[in-house]
């Protein structure tokens, strides 16, 4: 039997004093989610503005979700890949056809859905491209966030994700982010295998790149035979308005990456997107997870990715996403707290008018808390504010209206 929280202080009292202190959360326990909600121990109600970092894009426990997730676990949750499952082919044959792609690879976690394709694009290079032995070079972007592994932080410009954590895996050639001519010069290199990027700087703190930047970035790989790696873990599954961030370009990557909202929050699955020509370079035993592609993720997936199509989150999360944008540059014209309202679709951000080692954004989001709105800083002085899709006009003014009472309170 495992004991009960008694109070909020236990619970966080408890996480401090044994669990790693890898995170800095706001200081509310939550026990129940339902939609856009959240609420804490002590019953009060908040609006999710974070969503699991995108991962609930169809709101806290979904019915259809849980339900699939429920009746898959009560069948069989996990084979390996040692064995065939009846769910598996399935639910690759659902992705490929919702995303356009010949081959899908499962994993779990973000990070690792970015691993396998760092490996796809090496050995494409090698075995595909030419490059000599060894000397594959992937070409990444300034402020990059891509996950927590050490070859993926060996990518990283950013101190907290690196000092300390060497050494650092060798292959990766670091640009400024927007910048085609920078580009232009880097993918070049006759070893170059890839271009690695997210077409919205979502931990950075929702970095916008400028229209035609994606295509020119695309189009640039195709005339130096270079793929093309998006990492969407943050942008897709309708969180920019669309259901991936790089179709409001057309932009077609060689290889798509995908995790968080893949799951709508209730399980870790993550995966990549290729056709043959790429994903067929990895030979059995190459590469591989014990949990990845589970017969219950495989279940899940498709219930999840359903319910965006179902209840069309993507024109949801754009067209709510204009009226909260013009809703925020309002409030921006009333304060000179906010300095800057960025973002897409229902992923977005506000500029707190302070330095990056302020603790204005902090002391913000403490107040949205208390007015009952969850949203916690990214990078100091940046507030990302991305709430669940399935949340209505009706609740987007409301919460606008709570943050406008904390803002102008403050
Ligand atoms: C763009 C992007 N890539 C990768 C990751 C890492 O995903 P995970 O935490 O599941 O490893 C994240 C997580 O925030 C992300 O936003």
């Amino acid at each position: 039997m495992v004991d009960t929280i008694a109070s909020a202080h236990e619970a966080i009292a408890l996480e401090e004093k044994y669990g790693a202190h890898n995170y800095h959360p706001l200081p509310v326990v939550l026990t129940k989610g339902e939609g856009v909600f959240l609420w804490d121990v002590e019953g009060k109600r908040y609006f999710d503005f974070l969503s699991a970092y995108s991962a609930v894009n169809q709101g806290h426990c979904h019915p259809r979700i849980v339900s699939a997730l429920i009746n898959q676990a009560k069948e069989l949750t996990l084979t390996s890949r040692a064995f065939y499952n009846d769910k598996l082919g399935l639910a690759e044959k659902y992705v490929c056809d919702t995303f356009g792609y010949q081959k899908a690879l499962f994993m779990n976690s973000g990070a690792e859905a970015n691993e396998t394709a760092i490996k796809l694009a090496r050995k494409w290079g090698y075995t595909k491209k030419g490059i000599e032995d060894n000397k594959a070079v992937i070409v990444a972007v300034k402020q990059n966030f891509h996950g927590r592994t050490t070859t993926i932080i060996s990518a990283s410009t950013d101190p907290s994700s690196t000092k300390n954590f060497g050494p650092f895996m060798p292959g990766f050639d670091i640009v400024n982010y927007d910048d085609i001519a920078a580009l232009e010069k880097a993918l070049a290199n006759k070893n170059v295998c890839a271009l690695w990027i997210e077409p919205i700087q979502g931990e950075a703190g929702v970095f916008v790149p400028h229209d035609g930047y994606l295509k020119a970035a695309e189009k640039l790989c195709r005339q130096h035979n270079v793929l093309l790696m998006m990492d969407e873990i943050q942008t897709g599954i309708a969180r920019t308005g669309k259901m991936l961030a790089g179709d409001h370009e057309n932009v077609r990557p060689d290889l798509l990456i995908l995790g968080k909202a893949l799951s709508g929050g209730v399980l870790p699955i993550s995966l990549v997107l290729a056709d043959d020509e790429v994903m067929l370079v990895i030979k059995p035993g190459e590469h591989g997870s014990t949990f990845g592609g589970n017969p219950l993720a495989a279940a899940v997936v498709v219930e999840a990715l359903q319910v965006v199509k179902d209840e069309k989150l993507a024109e949801n999360a754009e067209r709510l996403g204009i009226i909260f944008r013009d809703r925020m540059n309002a409030l921006k014209k009333k304060t000179n707290l906010i300095t800057l309202v960025r973002g897409k679709g229902l992923l977005n951000a506000i500029v707190i008018n302070d330095t990056p080692e302020s603790d204005t954004a902090w002391n913000l989001c403490l107040k949205f808390a208390e007015n009952g709105l969850l949203a916690k800083p990214t990078h100091g002085n940046i507030i990302r504010l991305a709430p669940p899709l399935v949340i209505t006009e009706e609740q987007i003014h409301e919460c606008c209206d709570l943050i406008e009472k904390s803002v102008l309170a403050f």
